[in-house]
């Protein structure tokens, strides 16, 4: 069972390539904390997964709130292979440890991380790559994804990610100061000229956090997981984060 988070498609592109390699299924985690939906049964023998992107040089606020009320029947301790898989555009700090920690008694034995095309554009000096560099990233990660899958068929035990330089004050200075003040959807806007009403942000949130007002523009409702689909998946870029976001690039797989 391979549970994923994706806002722009990289995690989700890698859950289902481990899935069809591995003849797994999928779980997806926002649809299971929409539906309210967290308890869960392996069959024998059967792995836990897990696939998200990094945010802050940890695991997603919202998928740490979910593996906090999920309870899952049939895990074996000792025998059950439980792995994570991170996708980032750069480094992932310490996001295996705070991932490991997060899942209490259940053992994490492997984490991986995959560098895919960045998406985040929210902060002043960060931007989508070049077009060339977003050729090449998923290039390799083809190659790369077809390695870890073979490691998970062969429950393959190791930390293979990419943490950076400065891992500790990347994921325990600036990732909690990173939550506290720089999530969460109130800077959203939609630009009235540029905006169709055509209902894609509407569609692509996966906390269900949009709908378009009377006058047809969206509105957000606090549930935001700062996956940033919105923003990226609107055809006509009229979703902006305050001013910060006007001359940023777009991206989604
Ligand atoms: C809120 C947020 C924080 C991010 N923080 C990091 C980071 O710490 N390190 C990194 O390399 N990439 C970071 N990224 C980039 C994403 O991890 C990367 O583009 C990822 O592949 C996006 O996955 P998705 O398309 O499945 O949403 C961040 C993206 C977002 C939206
Ligand atoms: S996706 Fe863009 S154009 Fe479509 S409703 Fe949302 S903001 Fe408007
Ligand atoms: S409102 Fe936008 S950024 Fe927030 S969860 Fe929905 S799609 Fe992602």
């Amino acid at each position: 069972m391979i549970y994923w988070f994706s806002g722009t498609g990289n995690s989700r592109w890698v859950a289902e390539e481990l899935a069809k390699r591995l003849g797994d299924r999928l779980m997806d985690i926002a649809d299971c904390i929409v539906q309210g939906d967290f308890r869960h049964v392996l069959s024998r023998g059967e792995s836990i997964g897990w696939v998200f992107p990094t945010y802050s040089w940890g695991p997603p606020p919202v998928v740490l709130d979910f593996i906090s009320r999920w309870h899952i029947d049939g895990y074996e301790k000792g025998l059950t292979y439980c792995y994570m898989v991170t996708t980032c555009g750069d480094d992932v700090g310490l996001t295996a440890d705070i991932f490991a920690d997060a899942l209490g008694y259940i053992d994490c034995v492997a984490a991986f991380s995959v560098q895919m095309p960045n998406n985040y554009i929210l902060l002043p000096g960060f931007d989508t790559d070049p077009p060339a560099l977003v050729q090449s990233k998923k290039e390799r990660a083809v190659a790369r994804v077809a390695g870890i899958a073979e490691m998970i068929a062969a429950r393959k035990q190791t930390t293979d990610v990419v943490t950076g330089q400065y891992k500790w004050i990347k994921s325990r200075v600036i990732r909690p100061f990173f939550i506290k003040h720089l999530m969460g959807d109130s800077k959203f806007v939609a630009d009235r000229s540029q905006c169709n009403s055509c209902g894609t942000c509407v569609a692509v949130c996966p906390m269900h956090n949009i709908t378009l007002a009377d006058g047809g523009l969206p509105q957000w409702h606090g549930r935001c997981a700062m996956c940033l689909g919105c923003i990226h998946r609107c055809p006509r870029h009229a979703i902006q984060y305050g001013k910060i976001t006007r001359s940023k690039g777009r991206y989604h797989y």
